[in-house]
């Protein structure tokens, strides 16, 4: 991959109705390799805190570690687009998500992403105002784990699911550029997805979104589910593969295709 990918890309994609593929990185040589395989959007994502640091949730992640890892992303990054995940916190004022996501942008980052609906409108408002791209992430959250009470399905009952549909809406309008869908039914993430301008990606959201993504670690059969239930959205590429590389080019052909999700991984 030689070209830098550009949130115009993603907006190409959704008017000319094709795919694109997404993974989470977190260190030089995945990223590149990642690249290479024709991943157009590399996440450093704040699942860092499990994956890599073997916490039980997302939540002792700081700024300084995400910052850490999106420079080595970057360093071997050869043109996809990175988007930096804001960690818990990190702008949870107007004037803490203004100054993080500087320190991201002025890191590397092409996009930022933060996680909730309505509270944050005004956020996605100021920093879109100010040239930096806002992905937002609806449906699970895992920051408000401790509210949500587990990793469970969003938007199953109606209420939930008219919430939901009504703050990516919201969230379009405040100026998001993408909107994440993480663990939501798959007709809900489909009826999100054809009511607006803007790109969607999903994770646990079925075959419509615009875009697909997995954690690095679930793609590569790299992340131990001793301790919970493998979710229903994760799939290891290794098993047809010869090397992570051909893993990751499995998932990226089959994101394309439309393979994968398949309804075996949907809600
Ligand atoms: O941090 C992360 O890896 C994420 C993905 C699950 C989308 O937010």
């Amino acid at each position: 991959m030689i070209k830098s990918i550009t949130i115009e890309d993603f907006r190409n994609h959704k008017k000319q109705q094709t795919k694109f593929a997404c993974l989470t990185a977190y260190d030089a040589s995945l990223s590149e390799l990642m690249s290479k395989a024709g991943v157009e959007l590399i996440l450093v994502g704040d699942s860092l805190g499990m994956v890599v640091q073997g916490h039980d949730s997302t939540i002792p992640v700081s700024m300084e570690d995400l910052l850490y890892h999106l420079r080595c992303v970057k360093r071997g990054n050869l043109g996809s687009h990175i988007m930096a995940d804001m960690p818990f916190m990190s702008y949870a004022t107007e004037n803490l998500a203004y100054d993080n996501a500087m320190r991201l942008m002025q890191a590397g980052a092409n996009s930022v992403k933060v996680e909730g609906g309505e509270w944050i409108l005004k956020t996605t408002e100021l920093l879109s105002q100010r040239g930096i791209p806002v992905c937002a992430h609806l449906g699970l959250t895992p920051q408000s784990i401790n509210r949500l009470g587990g990793y469970y399905v969003q938007g199953r009952d109606l209420e939930d699911k008219n919430r939901i549909l009504s703050e990516a809406k919201q969230l379009e309008n405040a100026g998001a550029e993408i909107i994440l869908l993480e663990c939501v039914p798959a007709s809900l993430a489909e009826e999100i997805s054809s009511s607006l301008k803007i790109p969607t990606i999903g994770i646990g959201a079925g075959s419509a979104t615009d875009g697909q993504i997995m954690v690095c670690y679930d793609a590569i059969g790299a992340y131990s589910w001793d301790d919970q239930p493998q979710p229903k959205f994760v799939k290891n590429f290794m098993n047809e593969s010869n090397s992570i590389f051909e893993a990751f080019e499995k998932y990226v052909s089959e994101v394309k295709s439309s393979k994968f999700p398949s309804a075996d991984h949907s809600f």
